[in-house]
């Protein structure tokens, strides 16, 4: 079933943020930021900007009419610089204007001196100065200590991993609108209607009931709208609660990416130890997160980092720390996969290391180590895995060492072109870490002419989420999509939400539908029964094509009469029910828990064809067995996986994220930040489904496939590397991702500046 938006997307019909009427009087905000990474502030004059024609109002931090604090886990991120400014972007004044032009050049009138102050932009030295924002985590399974006598090989290293631009297709934005009574009504391009609703609270003074978050759809998130569109929301509601005036705020594009944080880059030190058969038999590692300048989402990414620090592999002995590193750079925030690829891409660089050494291919030890059912991770929770069983069906589809024999033999017959290949084993933990966002709740009314309205907590980012909360109410109802209609995101229809994150909200908010839509099923079968005249009263009933089947025997009674009938006889038509995911919890000061409802697996193995001369490279394919469960929707799915695999792909190779030593943003516009186009995506794509039947929590046994596949983007690394090695096999492994053209010709020719 293709997604039920396709068709309004496709004719330019959607309704996004900047497609909302304006309505009159509206007023629109700009931001005036900081040009320097950490100072104070010795002058701010906004008289100039204040007096400009067309300028209604500047505010500055002493206007906030409540708190000035956006911070989500921890209360460290004022909305507007009060006299510190903690990186380049901070928001300094806000000015409210008739045109997004004359509050352009209004900001360019605000006469702003701040004394620098030293900027720290290196994780690792924010660590030795002790600038931490959490204390440290960290897990420990077995005893690393007392294993590596009994290794047979050991190797340490260090590998960097850098961050990511969201560039989601809608920029971050809200419009905020005065309704009745002084309160509030805000449309905003989020992920977390409620934390938009809560971080509005707070900013205005209000309470939350007085606040109305809206969300239709938003043009992408990837993680950059879980928290981070609060800020713009808050803004435009504080000026609206201070004029009076809709308020409207649309970031341009240059806005966008200088302000807003990205996924985080990290530095690892790993040192890994085997056996004599490949077996791992220890591991350590040490991550140091650069987290920006707040902690927003930070802690949280962090810890799941270390959840994924062993990614597919079952290793008995293991301590992983991470340190949450404060740096003058924008704070840092959730991007696809949440810290757990970056934890991934650390082992896999062990594994790498380690290969050449041993006399094997990486692949060798990953298909040594895979985790299996019973195994423990690191944090305690049993696996049922299905590592295994996808790695079985890859080598059943797939003939990898016939690959590896055409790479080496197409290696030995050219010298400038150079093939490369990986395999590439994925583990991801589906649930919020933090056990308390396992929740959800859905709105369900069956309306007089039986038709379907449906509200839940999730945010439609183009994952498909509303299609599948529709299918989850045609199937339970036996009803054709086109009768069920999913109602925009509203925090007056739907309270308390988590965001739409953590690949859950299909699982989590389906849930909640599925709950509704049973228990309005449950009492329609009892009007079915008294009409039908029966005394049975286990019978179960169905609809198809639109006529009442009771216990597999025809009625004659259509669903719209039933519908009557019911409503004839004051039975409720509507359901509120609410879900929370079972069996879930972590005890943080042990280390240990339950934390996910269950895994998602997968293998895939990468080839790319490196040009030895230039330095730049084609990815000639990405193969991939996929654990689905038994997906709801194979074409969102899979829209899902090559998306992802995409975006995993542009981190891996030409995304280059790039602050300079005072903490500017250089790669800061579409000409100096590389995102892949359709030359950069693999040339074939090929996506097998495993398939599987366990019992698990997901919607309808449809496993979540938001996150995971981006994770088989880190092959490309490796394969680039491995073709680099066939290249010049003097070149010291280097772990430092991405891998861009340049570097590559770098590596290429030994060189040293990398
Ligand atoms: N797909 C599209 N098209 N747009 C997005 O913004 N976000 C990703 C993923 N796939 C995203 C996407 C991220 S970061 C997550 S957590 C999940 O979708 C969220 O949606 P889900 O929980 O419904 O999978
Ligand atoms: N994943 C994504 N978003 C989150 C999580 C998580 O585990 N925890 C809090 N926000
Ligand atoms: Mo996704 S990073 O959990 O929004």
């Amino acid at each position: 079933m293709r997604s039920i938006d396709i068709h309004d997307h496709v004719k330019g019909r959607s309704i996004y943020l900047d497609d909302i009427p304006l309505i009159q009087g509206t007023l629109f905000a700009r931001v005036f930021t900081s040009n320097v990474a950490h100072g104070r502030i010795i002058k701010l004059d906004i008289s100039k900007a204040r007096d400009l024609e067309g300028v209604h109002k500047v505010l500055i931090s002493s206007d906030i009419t409540g708190i000035n604090q956006i911070g989500g886990i921890i209360d460290d991120e004022p909305l507007m610089a009060e006299n510190i400014v903690d990186f380049i972007g901070m928001p300094i004044a806000l000015v409210l204007a008739d045109s997004e032009s004359i509050a352009r050049k209004a900001c360019k009138l605000i006469d702003c001196k701040i004394e620098a102050f030293e900027e720290i932009t290196d994780p690792r030295i924010a660590y030795e100065k002790g600038a931490l924002i959490i204390p440290s985590k960290k897990f420990i399974l077995g005893d690393t200590e007392s294993t590596w006598s009994s290794c047979s090989h050991i190797f340490e290293g260090k590998a960097d991993i850098n961050g990511q631009e969201h560039l989601y297709i809608e920029t971050q934005g809200a419009y905020a609108q005065p309704v009745e009574g002084g309160k509030i009504k805000v449309y905003s391009s989020t992920q977390g209607p409620t934390a938009v609703q809560r971080a509005v609270a707070k900013v205005t003074g209000m309470e939350m009931h007085s606040i109305e978050v809206d969300v239709t759809r938003i043009g992408g998130g990837f993680g950059g709208k879980e928290d981070q569109a609060n800020a713009w929301a808050a803004l435009c509601a504080l000026g609206t609660h201070i004029t009076g005036r809709p308020v409207k705020y649309s970031l341009s594009r240059e806005e966008d990416i200088y302000m807003t944080g990205k996924r985080h880059p990290y530095s690892a030190d790993f040192k890994i130890g085997f056996d004599n058969k490949l077996k791992i038999l220890a591991y350590e590692v040490t991550f140091f997160q650069n987290a920006g300048a707040a902690a927003d989402l930070s802690p949280a990414v962090l810890e799941r980092t270390l959840f994924h620090c062993t990614n597919a592999y079952f290793i008995p002995n293991v301590i992983a720390i991470a340190h949450c590193c404060k740096t003058n750079l924008p704070p840092n925030t959730a991007f696809r996969g949440f810290g757990g690829p970056q934890g991934m891409f650390v082992i896999e660089c062990a594994i790498a290391i380690a290969a050449p050494k041993l006399n094997c291919k990486a692949s060798d030890i990953q298909k040594a180590n895979l985790i299996t059912t019973g195994d423990v991770f690191p944090y305690g929770q049993l696996a049922e895995s299905e590592a295994e069983t996808s790695w079985q069906q890859f080598e059943d589809r797939f003939d990898l060492k016939k690959m590896q024999q055409d790479v080496d033999q197409f290696n030995k017959e050219n010298i400038h072109l150079k093939k490369g290949l990986a395999v590439q084993p994925i583990c991801f933990g589906i649930s919020f870490t933090k056990t308390l966002m396992n929740q959800a709740r859905s709105l369900v009314h069956i309306y007089t002419d039986g038709s379907v309205g449906i509200t839940t907590g999730a945010v439609e980012m183009g994952q498909g989420v509303n299609t599948k909360i529709a299918q989850v109410a045609a199937h339970i109802f036996s009803l054709p999509i086109d009768k069920i209609r999913i109602y925009s995101t509203n925090t007056t229809r739907i309270a308390n939400t988590s965001p739409s994150a953590a690949s859950a909200t299909a699982d989590l908010n389906g849930k909640a539908t599925l709950m509704a839509c049973e228990a309005i099923k449950e009492r329609l079968k009892k009007v079915v029964i008294s009409i039908a005249d029966t005394k049975e009263q286990n019978s179960d009933i169905e609809i198809r094509d639109g006529l009442v089947f009771l216990d597999s025997l025809e009625t004659k009674i259509t669903w719209q009469e039933l519908i009557s009938k019911a409503f004839e006889q004051r039975v409720s038509l509507s359901e509120h029910a609410h879900y929370a995911t079972p069996d879930v919890h972590f005890d943080w000061s042990k280390g240990k828990g339950h934390p996910f409802s269950y895994h998602v697996y997968g293998t895939s193995v990468t080839q790319v064809t490196v040009d030895c001369i230039r330095g730049n490279y084609e990815i000639d394919f990405v193969k991939v067995v996929h654990d689905y469960g038994q997906s709801m929707n194979p074409m969102i799915d899979l829209g899902q996986i090559e998306g992802g695999i995409v975006q995993g792909i542009g981190w891996m190779t030409c995304e280059d994220v790039f602050y300079d030593e005072k903490g500017k943003l250089r790669s800061n516009a579409l000409s100096t930040y590389k995102i892949p186009d359709i030359y950069a995506a693999p040339k074939e794509i090929d996506i097998i489904p495993l398939i599987t039947d366990k019992e698990n929590l997901a919607i309808l046994q449809s496993k979540a496939v938001g996150e995971p596949p981006l994770m088989y983007g880190l092959g490309t690394y490796f394969a680039i590397e491995n073709a680099i090695q066939s290249f010049n096999p003097t070149v010291p492994r280097r772990m430092n991702a991405p891998y861009t053209p340049e570097k590559v010709l770098l590596a290429l020719y030994g060189s040293k500046d990398l």
